[in-house]
């Protein structure tokens, strides 16, 4: 009889089991629900603007390379370019651009697409850009393409040493994102 008692508990005992856990689990998604909009009605909290801000020594990059950093969950490129990329960029005449703004978080939005008005410093030594194609997002290949900036090999778009689309699907040229030199050496992203 022992026996035939204990098999028929068993299930019971299971079935108290799995309600509890899943009553527990509703629970925490309820908790995280409802804590959600909270933490976005504080948006943007100080330990975010923090975070969202980062400071890059670009003291070890050499002329004609490129340096990589991640931020706010996407690569930027840092480029620290060569005279021949810069009067490339610089030569270029207004009329050849697909894309004729900027795309500079740091000028107007309606500032023209000059090489001048994309690099950070004026001699236009410095090119920083998040490293995303303005056509469904991969991530550009450096010294590549018909214009030896950016090639991305997704659908075939060539932005030149301006990160500018010169030929291919991508709409627009390589957004640029707040940063500027707070030092010789070193930038500042956000
Ligand atoms: S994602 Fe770059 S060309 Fe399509």
């Amino acid at each position: 009889m022992a026996q035939v008692d204990e098999h028929a508990h068993e299930p019971a005992v299971t079935r108290r089991d799995f309600l509890y856990v899943a009553t527990g689990a509703a629970g925490g998604i309820a908790t995280a629900a409802a804590v959600w909009p909270l933490i976005n009605q504080m948006n943007p909290s100080a330990d975010v603007q923090a975070l969202a801000s980062i400071q890059v020594d670009v003291s070890a990059v050499e002329e004609g390379s490129q340096l990589t950093v991640k931020f706010l969950g996407k690569p930027v490129f840092i480029r620290r370019r060569t005279p021949e990329d810069i009067s490339a960029a610089r030569e270029t005449p207004m009329g050849q651009l697909p894309d004729t703004l900027a795309r500079n978080a740091n000028k107007p939005a309606d500032a023209p697409a000059t090489d001048e008005n994309r690099s950070m410093d004026e001699a236009g030594i410095w090119l920083l850009m998040t490293g995303v194609c303005t056509h469904l997002g991969c991530v550009p290949i450096g010294e590549a393409g018909d214009y030896d900036g950016w090639f991305c090999p997704c659908h075939g778009s060539h932005y030149d040493t301006a990160g500018r689309i010169r030929k291919g699907p991508a709409p627009e040229n390589l957004h640029i994102p707040v940063a500027s030199f707070v030092s010789d050496t070193v930038i500042q992203l956000g």
